[in-house]
């Protein structure tokens, strides 16, 4: 591995300065074809006719169609990215949260280009270079050094999960049943999508993995929620004695809907877990990087209790951290793929970005924007109180509480009450209007923003609110 940390990953006799002058000189061009990029755009007539063929080919060989008609170009700037129509949008949803530094940030284009000089594209997990262990162990000091000593890297967040759920199954001897939370959501392999509380998502799958639900915290009512969802474990145990291989949770809801709930609520839920011998499993794999610290585990203190922990989306490289007693038996874990070289130097940096610089914390960069995207769905409130009507008091304006969810980098607006018939439209009206965002939960539904968090200003919350002010305007 070369020590020369201005070219990490790069082969000694390669990290000179006809490298770093052909890498300037590739960054300088880019730099000048971004500074076109000053705003939201609308399409250019003669690019839809040229990029329509594309898009439409894609649809048909994929038998589906992609579900924003666009496809990007290959240039961005920060939280801006040009797509082939020739429209420039404001991209908050990031690839469901993948892009954390938005689009063509110049030190990941370089971390990339470095790697791109590495003898192979991809590593694997009978041979790989020094790319995956420096990888490994960045995440490893990252997350709870103490417990989480071990890190199997993989290239999806739910394969990551299908090994975490293997090695809870081994370490309790073959324990089928999965103890979960309704709404959750764990990725697409056939298992995963058993585990998911979405019908959808499993439609003509025959279910074999027996998944036990558990009520999520309600803010409208903390007590009583935290009280019910306790009896609910209780119940699971109690039923189904040494039967659970694990107890899985998203610590923030993604899919499900930006739902947060406060340490008072996990901590019995924790404690009669670990009691009754279930492995806690953190599936941290849209969380991962967003919220007030790299985990979502670490922002409630809660790494005491974690024996396996998933990540994934702004990595680039997925992975599952779990303790020396859960370290499964040769054989368990394999598999063709790592990642490729690019995505674990560009992986790395991100997080050594996210943990230099001021991203975390009460008062942190995440927390920050957090309180901007906040103040200013405020003022969507106050400017349309028409669309914000209260889901809990018919007939009311909601507050602001109802309507803002999430945290840091999670980011969720609520009008029409969650009504999907009329938040789920809005995705596209928003993306003709120049914003990419996505939707979340089951109903209630929500307005989803992954923002590129890395690189976000206070200034592009702003720009984005707006439109979704006249979009809103324009619906109502
Ligand atoms: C919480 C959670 N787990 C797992 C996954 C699956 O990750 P991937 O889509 O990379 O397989 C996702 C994806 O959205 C997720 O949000």
């Amino acid at each position: 591995m070369t020590t020369d940390s201005t070219h990490p990953g790069l082969y000694p006799a390669l990290a000179n300065s006809e490298t770093d002058s052909a890498i300037a000189s590739i960054l300088a061009q880019i730099d000048q074809a971004q500074q076109t990029l000053t705003g939201v755009k609308g399409p250019d007539p003669d690019l839809i006719a040229s990029s329509e063929p594309c898009i439409d080919q894609f649809a048909r060989e994929r038998g589906r169609g992609l579900f924003f008609p666009v496809m990007g170009a290959g240039l961005g700037r920060g939280a801006l990215v040009a797509m082939t129509d020739g429209s420039v949008k404001y991209d908050f949803i990031t690839g469901i949260g993948v892009h954390s530094f938005g689009h063509g940030d110049l030190d990941l284009i370089r971390t990339a280009l470095l790697a791109s000089m590495s003898d192979a594209v991809m590593q694997g997990n009978l041979q790989c270079n020094a790319d995956a262990a420096a990888f490994s162990a960045l995440l490893v000091e990252s997350a709870a050094p103490d417990r989480l000593k071990h890190c199997f890297l993989t290239n999806s967040g739910a394969l990551s999960n299908e090994n975490a759920l293997k090695i809870c199954m081994q370490h309790t001897g073959g324990a089928a049943r999965v103890l979960t939370f309704e709404h959750c959501f764990a990725g697409r392999t056939t298992t995963m999508c058993q585990i998911g509380d979405s019908a959808g998502g499993r439609q003509g799958i025959p279910l074999n993995t027996d998944v036990d639900y558990l009520p999520f915290y309600d803010q409208q009512d903390p007590e009583g929620s935290t009280a019910r969802t306790i009896a609910c474990l209780d119940e699971f145990l109690r039923r189904y004695p040494s039967q659970h291989s694990c107890f899985m949770m998203e610590l923030v809801q993604g899919e499900g809907g930006f739902n947060t709930a406060p340490r008072e609520f996990w901590i019995p839920l924790l404690e009669r877990a670990r009691e009754a011998g279930v492995p806690i499993w953190f599936d941290e794999v849209q969380s991962f990087g967003r919220t007030e610290e790299l985990f979502q585990f670490q922002a409630l203190d809660l790494a005491e209790y974690a024996d396996v922990v998933t990540l994934g989306k702004m990595s680039q490289v997925c992975a599952t951290l779990y303790t020396e007693a859960l370290n499964p038996k040769p054989g368990l874990l394999s598999a063709t793929f790592i990642g490729s070289t690019a995505a674990l130097q560009v992986g790395r940096r991100i997080i050594e970005r996210l943990r230099s610089g001021d991203s975390y914390g009460s008062d942190g960069r995440h927390a920050r924007l957090h309180a901007t995207f906040r103040r200013l769905a405020g003022t969507l409130l106050e400017a349309h109180p028409e669309c914000f009507p209260s889901m809990f008091n018919p007939g009311q304006t909601a507050d602001l509480d109802e309507i803002v969810g999430g945290t840091g980098g999670m980011m969720r607006l609520t009008p029409y009450g969650g009504e999907g018939s009329r938040v789920k439209p809005l995705i596209m009206r928003l993306l003709d209007a120049g914003v990419m965002a996505f939707t979340c939960g089951h109903g209630p539904f929500h307005l989803r923003f992954l923002p590129p968090v890395g690189v976000l200003q206070d200034a592009d919350i702003e720009a984005v609110m707006e439109i979704v002010g006249s979009v809103l305007e324009d619906e109502s």
